[in-house]
């Protein structure tokens, strides 16, 4: 195995259960995860950072997929620990491998900026979530601000390589709005402390447009 493919395997993971489990991001969290209800699917589950925050009394069944077999064997054991019945799946939000509308509710955290084509991905999410559902979204992306942008833009290129493909600068609700979504946002704003180019968060929820 090379440094570069050990690194992803091994080193990205572990980086990703750290940063994403700071309290800032945990409590941004709070504020989208526990209104998840009945059936949910939560894309780019690896990690299983969410899964305490579900309310066992509202979710009837849990469903989770991601590519990273590492981040899965975290998801695994907290599911397992947890007291989840959780169908968590090894694949790509590209190609969601469940049925159309099976979901009453979708999860999508600090997901986005690491998949290869989002636009296809928030397509799928659509699909397999069924009418009335409820689209929950936290993810960090493209700074509202030129200096902060620029900044963004010229750290993206390395980011990504060492970051599990994770990009700075997507558009994260202007995005979800133009794959069919009505977004209902909670907020939009740097997170403190931390760098303004890796600290651009958008959350919220959305519905399935003319619904
Ligand atoms: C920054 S981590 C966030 C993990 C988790 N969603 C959270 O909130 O802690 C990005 C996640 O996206 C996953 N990912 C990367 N590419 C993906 C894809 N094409 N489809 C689904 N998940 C993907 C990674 O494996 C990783 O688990």
């Amino acid at each position: 195995m090379g440094l570069g493919e050990w690194w992803d395997e091994h080193a990205v993971p572990r980086l990703v259960r750290l940063g994403c489990g700071s309290e800032h991001i945990m409590d941004l969290r709070r504020q989208v995860v526990p209104q998840a209800r009945g059936r949910v699917f939560e894309l780019g589950c690896g990690g299983g950072l969410n899964q305490g925050l579900y309310d066992p009394a509202l979710v009837s069944g849990l469903a989770g997929l991601d590519p990273s077999g590492k981040l899965l064997d975290y998801a695994r054991a907290e599911a397992a620990a947890k007291g989840w019945q959780a169908d968590i799946r090894q694949g790509f939000g590209e190609e969601v491998p469940f049925a159309d509308a099976s979901f009453d509710t979708v999860v999508c955290t600090f997901t986005l900026c690491s998949v290869n084509d989002p636009a296809r991905v928030l397509s799928e999410l659509r699909r397999v979530l069924k009418p009335g559902g409820v689209f929950l979204y936290a993810e960090h992306g493209r700074a509202p601000d030129p200096e902060v942008l620029r900044w963004q833009e010229r750290i993206e290129p390395v980011w990504k390589r060492i970051m599990g493909n994770c990009h700075l600068t997507r558009p994260v609700t202007a995005a979800i709005g133009e794959a069919g979504f009505v977004t209902s946002p909670i907020a939009r704003q740097y997170m403190r402390p931390g760098p303004r180019w890796a600290g651009w968060m958008e959350w919220g929820t959305a519905v399935k447009a003319g619904e």
